[in-house]
Protein backbone atom coordinates (compact mmCIF):
# COMPACT_ATOMS: atom_id res chain seq x y z
CA UNK A 1 0.00 0.00 0.00
CA UNK A 2 1.19 3.56 -0.80
CA UNK A 3 0.47 6.57 1.80
CA UNK A 4 -0.24 9.53 -0.66
CA UNK A 5 -0.77 13.25 0.61
CA UNK A 6 -2.32 15.53 -2.14
CA UNK A 7 -1.43 19.25 -1.69
CA UNK A 8 -3.92 21.26 -3.50
CA UNK A 9 -6.60 18.73 -3.15
CA UNK A 10 -8.93 20.94 -4.24
CA UNK A 11 -7.54 22.17 -7.65
CA UNK A 12 -7.31 20.59 -10.95
CA UNK A 13 -4.53 18.64 -10.70
CA UNK A 14 -5.41 17.62 -7.27
CA UNK A 15 -9.19 16.62 -8.08
CA UNK A 16 -7.83 14.26 -10.71
CA UNK A 17 -5.31 13.09 -8.48
CA UNK A 18 -7.96 12.01 -6.29
CA UNK A 19 -10.00 10.78 -9.55
CA UNK A 20 -7.00 8.26 -10.19
CA UNK A 21 -6.83 7.33 -6.47
CA UNK A 22 -10.14 6.57 -5.80
CA UNK A 23 -10.32 4.14 -8.59
CA UNK A 24 -7.33 1.95 -6.74
CA UNK A 25 -7.89 1.86 -3.34
CA UNK A 26 -6.40 -1.42 -2.89
CA UNK A 27 -2.82 0.24 -4.26
CA UNK A 28 -3.13 3.73 -2.45
CA UNK A 29 -4.41 4.94 0.92
CA UNK A 30 -4.72 8.83 0.70
CA UNK A 31 -3.30 10.05 4.11
CA UNK A 32 -2.89 13.82 4.21
CA UNK A 33 -5.02 16.58 1.85
CA UNK A 34 -3.79 20.36 1.86
CA UNK A 35 -5.98 23.35 0.07
CA UNK A 36 -5.60 26.74 0.34
CA UNK A 37 -9.21 28.26 0.67
CA UNK A 38 -11.78 26.06 -0.18
CA UNK A 39 -13.54 24.24 3.48
CA UNK A 40 -16.00 23.26 1.99
CA UNK A 41 -14.81 20.56 -1.12
CA UNK A 42 -11.70 19.82 1.29
CA UNK A 43 -14.39 18.63 4.29
CA UNK A 44 -16.07 16.79 1.57
CA UNK A 45 -12.70 15.09 0.04
CA UNK A 46 -11.48 14.17 3.72
CA UNK A 47 -15.02 12.22 5.07
CA UNK A 48 -14.85 10.42 1.59
CA UNK A 49 -11.58 9.46 1.90
CA UNK A 50 -11.00 9.29 5.48
CA UNK A 51 -8.01 11.32 6.40
CA UNK A 52 -8.34 12.87 9.70
CA UNK A 53 -9.03 17.11 10.17
CA UNK A 54 -5.46 17.44 11.30
CA UNK A 55 -4.29 16.25 8.61
CA UNK A 56 -6.62 18.01 5.75
CA UNK A 57 -5.86 21.26 6.26
CA UNK A 58 -6.76 24.72 4.35
CA UNK A 59 -3.29 25.97 4.04
CA UNK A 60 -3.34 29.51 2.53
CA UNK A 61 -2.18 31.38 5.84
CA UNK A 62 -0.06 28.84 7.04
CA UNK A 63 2.33 27.47 4.35
CA UNK A 64 4.96 25.89 6.77
CA UNK A 65 1.90 23.14 7.72
CA UNK A 66 2.30 22.15 3.57
CA UNK A 67 5.89 20.95 4.99
CA UNK A 68 4.95 19.02 8.04
CA UNK A 69 2.56 17.27 5.50
CA UNK A 70 4.90 16.43 2.82
CA UNK A 71 7.44 15.16 5.90
CA UNK A 72 5.02 13.16 7.90
CA UNK A 73 6.48 9.92 8.67
CA UNK A 74 3.76 7.75 6.94
CA UNK A 75 3.79 9.43 3.47
CA UNK A 76 5.32 7.45 0.73
CA UNK A 77 4.41 9.76 -2.17
CA UNK A 78 3.52 13.98 -2.02
CA UNK A 79 1.93 15.09 -4.73
CA UNK A 80 2.04 18.95 -5.05
CA UNK A 81 -0.35 20.30 -6.81
CA UNK A 82 -0.22 23.68 -5.20
CA UNK A 83 -0.35 26.47 -7.77
CA UNK A 84 2.09 29.16 -7.31
CA UNK A 85 5.22 29.69 -5.05
CA UNK A 86 2.82 29.19 -2.56
CA UNK A 87 4.00 25.40 -2.70
CA UNK A 88 7.99 25.42 -2.11
CA UNK A 89 7.84 24.38 1.16
CA UNK A 90 5.65 21.56 0.45
CA UNK A 91 8.64 20.50 -2.16
CA UNK A 92 11.28 20.85 0.17
CA UNK A 93 9.39 19.29 2.90
CA UNK A 94 9.15 16.37 1.17
CA UNK A 95 12.53 16.11 -0.23
CA UNK A 96 14.15 17.00 2.83
CA UNK A 97 12.06 14.08 4.36
CA UNK A 98 13.34 12.23 1.46
CA UNK A 99 9.81 11.32 -0.03
CA UNK A 100 8.63 10.58 -3.44
CA UNK A 101 7.68 14.19 -4.51
CA UNK A 102 4.91 13.95 -7.57
CA UNK A 103 5.74 17.55 -8.96
CA UNK A 104 2.74 19.80 -10.36
CA UNK A 105 4.01 22.83 -8.91
CA UNK A 106 6.40 23.37 -11.49
CA UNK A 107 6.73 26.97 -9.55
CA UNK A 108 8.79 25.79 -6.68
CA UNK A 109 11.30 24.10 -8.81
CA UNK A 110 11.68 27.28 -11.06
CA UNK A 111 12.09 30.01 -8.07
CA UNK A 112 14.33 27.50 -6.27
CA UNK A 113 16.42 25.22 -8.22
CA UNK A 114 19.42 25.14 -6.71
CA UNK A 115 18.26 25.06 -3.21
CA UNK A 116 15.79 22.07 -4.20
CA UNK A 117 18.21 20.32 -5.97
CA UNK A 118 20.32 20.35 -2.53
CA UNK A 119 17.00 19.25 -0.64
CA UNK A 120 17.19 16.38 -3.22
CA UNK A 121 20.34 15.12 -2.83
CA UNK A 122 20.50 15.78 0.99
CA UNK A 123 16.96 14.23 1.97
CA UNK A 124 17.39 11.61 -0.67
CA UNK A 125 13.90 11.87 -1.92
CA UNK A 126 12.85 11.65 -5.46
CA UNK A 127 11.23 14.04 -8.09
CA UNK A 128 9.16 12.43 -10.71
CA UNK A 129 7.08 15.18 -12.92
CA UNK A 130 3.06 15.75 -13.55
CA UNK A 131 3.56 18.38 -15.53
CA UNK A 132 2.59 16.74 -19.34
CA UNK A 133 5.44 17.64 -21.29
CA UNK A 134 8.13 16.32 -18.31
CA UNK A 135 6.22 13.57 -17.70
CA UNK A 136 6.85 12.75 -21.48
CA UNK A 137 10.69 13.47 -21.50
CA UNK A 138 10.60 11.25 -18.62
CA UNK A 139 8.84 8.55 -20.84
CA UNK A 140 10.87 9.14 -23.78
CA UNK A 141 14.21 9.13 -21.99
CA UNK A 142 14.00 5.21 -21.12
CA UNK A 143 14.80 5.04 -24.52
CA UNK A 144 18.66 5.96 -24.26
CA UNK A 145 21.65 6.83 -21.93
CA UNK A 146 22.02 9.82 -20.74
CA UNK A 147 25.42 10.93 -22.48
CA UNK A 148 23.04 9.86 -25.42
CA UNK A 149 20.40 13.15 -25.11
CA UNK A 150 21.05 15.44 -28.07
CA UNK A 151 17.75 17.85 -27.81
CA UNK A 152 14.59 18.00 -25.66
CA UNK A 153 11.44 19.55 -27.77
CA UNK A 154 8.44 20.36 -25.67
CA UNK A 155 5.70 20.66 -27.27
CA UNK A 156 3.09 23.59 -26.64
CA UNK A 157 -0.77 23.55 -27.47
CA UNK A 158 -0.26 27.39 -28.85
CA UNK A 159 -2.84 28.33 -26.45
CA UNK A 160 -6.02 29.98 -27.56
CA UNK A 161 -4.15 33.10 -29.41
CA UNK A 162 -1.71 30.73 -32.01
CA UNK A 163 -1.75 32.53 -34.96
CA UNK A 164 -2.48 36.18 -34.03
CA UNK A 165 -0.19 39.23 -34.26
CA UNK A 166 1.07 40.91 -31.49
CA UNK A 167 -1.98 44.03 -33.06
CA UNK A 168 -4.24 41.52 -32.58
CA UNK A 169 -3.45 40.64 -29.12
CA UNK A 170 -3.68 44.37 -27.81
CA UNK A 171 -7.55 44.00 -26.97
CA UNK A 172 -7.91 40.29 -26.14
CA UNK A 173 -9.78 39.54 -22.65
CA UNK A 174 -9.61 37.64 -19.66
CA UNK A 175 -12.48 35.50 -21.05
CA UNK A 176 -9.97 35.07 -24.33
CA UNK A 177 -7.23 34.03 -22.50
CA UNK A 178 -9.02 31.53 -20.33
CA UNK A 179 -10.59 29.96 -23.31
CA UNK A 180 -7.89 26.94 -23.17
CA UNK A 181 -8.30 24.91 -26.56
CA UNK A 182 -7.12 21.70 -25.42
CA UNK A 183 -6.49 21.79 -21.11
CA UNK A 184 -9.00 22.37 -19.01
CA UNK A 185 -7.01 23.28 -16.05
CA UNK A 186 -6.41 26.75 -13.41
CA UNK A 187 -6.80 30.40 -13.76
CA UNK A 188 -3.23 31.20 -13.21
CA UNK A 189 -1.41 28.03 -15.77
CA UNK A 190 -4.28 28.82 -18.45
CA UNK A 191 -3.40 32.55 -18.50
CA UNK A 192 0.79 31.15 -18.49
CA UNK A 193 -0.53 29.17 -21.71
CA UNK A 194 -1.87 32.21 -23.39
CA UNK A 195 1.12 33.98 -23.14
CA UNK A 196 3.67 30.79 -23.79
CA UNK A 197 5.14 31.95 -20.19
CA UNK A 198 3.75 28.35 -19.24
CA UNK A 199 6.32 27.23 -21.48
CA UNK A 200 9.11 29.58 -21.03
CA UNK A 201 8.19 28.10 -17.08
CA UNK A 202 8.54 24.46 -18.16
CA UNK A 203 11.93 25.12 -20.37
CA UNK A 204 13.82 26.16 -16.84
CA UNK A 205 12.08 23.24 -15.25
CA UNK A 206 13.35 20.79 -18.23
CA UNK A 207 16.77 22.24 -17.54
CA UNK A 208 16.72 21.46 -13.37
CA UNK A 209 14.78 18.10 -13.72
CA UNK A 210 17.06 16.81 -16.76
CA UNK A 211 19.91 18.43 -16.51
CA UNK A 212 19.92 19.38 -19.85
CA UNK A 213 21.40 23.07 -20.99
CA UNK A 214 19.29 25.71 -22.24
CA UNK A 215 20.67 25.27 -26.00
CA UNK A 216 19.78 21.76 -25.85
CA UNK A 217 15.54 22.33 -24.82
CA UNK A 218 13.79 23.60 -27.97
CA UNK A 219 9.94 24.24 -28.37
CA UNK A 220 7.70 23.59 -30.91
CA UNK A 221 3.96 24.68 -31.10
CA UNK A 222 1.37 21.63 -31.63
CA UNK A 223 -2.18 22.34 -31.77
CA UNK A 224 -3.63 18.77 -30.85
CA UNK A 225 -2.07 18.56 -27.29
CA UNK A 226 -0.95 14.55 -28.09
CA UNK A 227 2.33 14.64 -28.61
CA UNK A 228 3.40 15.68 -25.08
CA UNK A 229 7.19 15.89 -25.74
CA UNK A 230 10.31 14.19 -27.41
CA UNK A 231 14.01 13.41 -27.10
CA UNK A 232 16.30 13.46 -29.78
CA UNK A 233 18.94 10.92 -29.17
CA UNK A 234 22.51 11.67 -31.13
CA UNK A 235 22.02 9.17 -33.57
CA UNK A 236 19.50 11.46 -35.27
CA UNK A 237 16.22 9.42 -33.48
CA UNK A 238 13.30 11.05 -31.59
CA UNK A 239 10.82 9.32 -29.23
CA UNK A 240 7.78 10.83 -28.46
CA UNK A 241 5.66 10.05 -25.97
CA UNK A 242 1.73 10.32 -27.17
CA UNK A 243 -1.70 10.24 -25.65
CA UNK A 244 -4.78 12.43 -25.85
CA UNK A 245 -4.91 15.27 -23.25
CA UNK A 246 -5.66 13.83 -20.43
CA UNK A 247 -3.79 14.59 -16.90
CA UNK A 248 -4.52 11.88 -15.12
CA UNK A 249 -2.10 9.54 -17.24
CA UNK A 250 1.07 11.43 -16.32
CA UNK A 251 -0.07 11.80 -13.03
CA UNK A 252 -0.76 8.12 -11.98
CA UNK A 253 2.35 7.67 -13.70
CA UNK A 254 4.08 9.97 -11.23
CA UNK A 255 2.56 8.18 -8.06
CA UNK A 256 3.51 4.86 -9.49
CA UNK A 257 6.46 5.04 -11.47
CA UNK A 258 8.40 2.90 -13.00
CA UNK A 259 4.86 1.09 -12.99
CA UNK A 260 2.40 2.09 -15.50
CA UNK A 261 -1.44 2.37 -14.54
CA UNK A 262 -3.67 -0.53 -15.64
CA UNK A 263 -6.36 2.09 -16.78
CA UNK A 264 -5.51 3.62 -20.09
CA UNK A 265 -5.75 7.59 -19.70
CA UNK A 266 -6.24 9.04 -22.75
CA UNK A 267 -5.31 6.13 -25.51
CA UNK A 268 -5.76 7.58 -28.81
CA UNK A 269 -8.22 6.41 -31.61
CA UNK A 270 -6.34 6.33 -34.47
CA UNK A 271 -9.72 6.41 -36.14
CA UNK A 272 -10.52 9.48 -35.24
CA UNK A 273 -7.09 11.17 -35.00
CA UNK A 274 -5.96 12.21 -38.31
CA UNK A 275 -3.69 15.00 -38.31
CA UNK A 276 -0.72 15.67 -36.37
CA UNK A 277 0.77 19.36 -37.07
CA UNK A 278 3.87 21.03 -35.91
CA UNK A 279 5.06 24.86 -36.42
CA UNK A 280 7.45 26.97 -34.19
CA UNK A 281 6.51 29.47 -31.96
CA UNK A 282 6.23 32.90 -32.59
CA UNK A 283 8.56 34.84 -30.53
CA UNK A 284 7.47 38.15 -31.30
CA UNK A 285 3.93 37.89 -30.30
CA UNK A 286 4.77 35.32 -27.52
CA UNK A 287 7.22 37.50 -25.63
CA UNK A 288 7.39 35.91 -22.48
CA UNK A 289 8.97 32.58 -24.25
CA UNK A 290 12.62 34.41 -24.45
CA UNK A 291 12.12 36.35 -21.45
CA UNK A 292 11.89 32.69 -19.60
CA UNK A 293 14.90 31.79 -22.04
CA UNK A 294 16.72 34.40 -20.70
CA UNK A 295 15.99 34.23 -16.63
CA UNK A 296 17.11 30.44 -17.04
CA UNK A 297 20.06 31.56 -18.82
CA UNK A 298 21.01 34.23 -16.29
CA UNK A 299 20.65 31.54 -13.60
CA UNK A 300 20.59 32.51 -9.68
CA UNK A 301 17.71 34.04 -8.62
CA UNK A 302 16.59 35.43 -12.07
CA UNK A 303 14.22 32.60 -12.45
CA UNK A 304 12.71 33.13 -9.22
CA UNK A 305 12.02 36.94 -10.30
CA UNK A 306 10.45 35.94 -13.38
CA UNK A 307 7.76 33.44 -11.75
CA UNK A 308 7.09 36.27 -9.24
CA UNK A 309 6.82 38.52 -11.54
CA UNK A 310 4.61 36.73 -13.75
CA UNK A 311 2.55 35.65 -10.74
CA UNK A 312 1.36 39.30 -9.64
CA UNK A 313 1.44 40.21 -13.47
CA UNK A 314 -1.56 37.47 -14.31
CA UNK A 315 -3.63 38.66 -11.05
CA UNK A 316 -3.01 41.88 -12.21
CA UNK A 317 -4.10 40.74 -15.47
CA UNK A 318 -7.25 38.75 -14.31
CA UNK A 319 -8.21 41.43 -12.02
CA UNK A 320 -8.85 43.84 -15.05
CA UNK A 321 -5.97 45.83 -14.41
CA UNK A 322 -3.52 45.55 -16.87
CA UNK A 323 -4.23 44.16 -20.61
CA UNK A 324 -2.66 40.69 -21.78
CA UNK A 325 0.33 42.43 -23.76
CA UNK A 326 1.04 43.82 -19.80
CA UNK A 327 2.19 40.65 -18.79
CA UNK A 328 5.32 40.48 -20.73
CA UNK A 329 6.03 44.35 -20.20
CA UNK A 330 5.73 44.21 -16.17
CA UNK A 331 7.89 40.82 -16.13
CA UNK A 332 10.89 42.08 -18.38
CA UNK A 333 10.71 45.55 -16.67
CA UNK A 334 10.91 43.24 -13.46
CA UNK A 335 14.07 41.26 -14.62
CA UNK A 336 15.93 44.41 -16.03
CA UNK A 337 16.39 45.06 -12.39
CA UNK A 338 18.76 41.88 -12.06
CA UNK A 339 19.49 39.33 -9.88
CA UNK A 340 22.03 37.82 -7.56
CA UNK A 341 22.65 34.00 -6.20
CA UNK A 342 19.89 31.92 -5.21
CA UNK A 343 22.00 29.34 -2.66
CA UNK A 344 20.08 29.57 0.35
CA UNK A 345 16.35 29.61 0.59
CA UNK A 346 16.55 32.99 2.24
CA UNK A 347 18.12 34.39 -1.32
CA UNK A 348 15.08 33.22 -3.10
CA UNK A 349 12.58 33.90 -0.66
CA UNK A 350 14.13 37.57 -0.51
CA UNK A 351 14.22 37.62 -4.69
CA UNK A 352 10.20 36.63 -4.65
CA UNK A 353 9.37 39.29 -2.07
CA UNK A 354 11.33 41.82 -3.98
CA UNK A 355 10.04 41.03 -7.43
CA UNK A 356 6.94 41.19 -6.00
CA UNK A 357 6.87 44.42 -4.79
CA UNK A 358 8.50 45.45 -8.05
CA UNK A 359 5.56 44.32 -10.05
CA UNK A 360 3.09 45.53 -8.27
CA UNK A 361 4.71 48.92 -8.36
CA UNK A 362 5.01 48.74 -11.75
CA UNK A 363 1.43 47.72 -12.53
CA UNK A 364 0.39 50.50 -9.80
CA UNK A 365 2.04 52.95 -11.81
CA UNK A 366 0.83 52.15 -15.15
CA UNK A 367 -2.67 52.20 -13.81
CA UNK A 368 -2.71 55.17 -12.58
N1 LIG B 1 -4.11 21.88 -14.37
C1 LIG B 1 -3.26 21.25 -15.15
O1 LIG B 1 -3.66 20.56 -16.09
C2 LIG B 1 -1.77 21.37 -14.91
C3 LIG B 1 -0.90 20.76 -15.81
C4 LIG B 1 0.47 20.81 -15.56
C5 LIG B 1 0.95 21.45 -14.44
N2 LIG B 1 0.08 22.06 -13.59
C6 LIG B 1 0.62 22.74 -12.42
O2 LIG B 1 -0.02 22.21 -11.26
C7 LIG B 1 -0.15 23.23 -10.27
C8 LIG B 1 -1.63 23.32 -9.90
O3 LIG B 1 -2.35 23.74 -11.05
P1 LIG B 1 -3.94 23.66 -11.11
O4 LIG B 1 -4.30 23.92 -12.52
O5 LIG B 1 -4.42 22.40 -10.45
O6 LIG B 1 -4.33 24.93 -10.21
P2 LIG B 1 -5.71 25.25 -9.49
O7 LIG B 1 -6.83 24.52 -10.14
O8 LIG B 1 -5.79 26.72 -9.39
O9 LIG B 1 -5.52 24.61 -8.04
C9 LIG B 1 -4.56 25.08 -7.17
C10 LIG B 1 -4.62 24.35 -5.85
O10 LIG B 1 -3.67 24.97 -4.97
C11 LIG B 1 -4.35 25.33 -3.75
N3 LIG B 1 -3.71 26.50 -3.18
C12 LIG B 1 -3.66 27.76 -3.67
N4 LIG B 1 -2.93 28.56 -2.85
C13 LIG B 1 -2.52 27.77 -1.82
C14 LIG B 1 -1.75 28.01 -0.66
N5 LIG B 1 -1.26 29.22 -0.37
N6 LIG B 1 -1.52 26.97 0.17
C15 LIG B 1 -2.02 25.73 -0.10
N7 LIG B 1 -2.76 25.46 -1.19
C16 LIG B 1 -3.01 26.48 -2.04
C17 LIG B 1 -5.77 25.58 -4.19
O11 LIG B 1 -6.64 25.54 -3.07
P3 LIG B 1 -8.06 26.33 -2.99
O12 LIG B 1 -8.72 26.15 -4.32
O13 LIG B 1 -8.72 25.61 -1.88
O14 LIG B 1 -7.77 27.74 -2.69
C18 LIG B 1 -5.97 24.42 -5.15
O15 LIG B 1 -6.19 23.23 -4.44
C19 LIG B 1 0.40 24.52 -10.89
O16 LIG B 1 1.73 24.68 -10.48
C20 LIG B 1 0.35 24.24 -12.39
O17 LIG B 1 1.34 24.94 -13.10
C21 LIG B 1 -1.26 22.03 -13.80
Amino acid sequence: MTAVAVLGSTGSIGTQALDVLRGHRDRYDVVALAAGRNTELLAVQAAEFGVPADRAICAADEPERLAELAALDDVDVVLNAVVGFAGLPATLGALRAGKRLALANKESLIAAGPVVAKAHSHGGGEIVPVDSEHSAIYQALRAGRPSEVARIVLTASGGPFRGRSRAELEHVTVADALAHPTWEMGAKITIDSSTLMNKGLEVIEAHELFGVAFDQVDVVVHPQSVVHGMVEFTDGATVAQLSMPDMRLPIALALGAPDRHPDPYGAIDWSALHTLTFELPDRDAFRCLDLAYAAGRAAGTAPAVLSAANEVAVEAFLARRIPWLGIADVVEEVLQSGGGAADTLDDVLDADRRARARAAAIIDRRTL
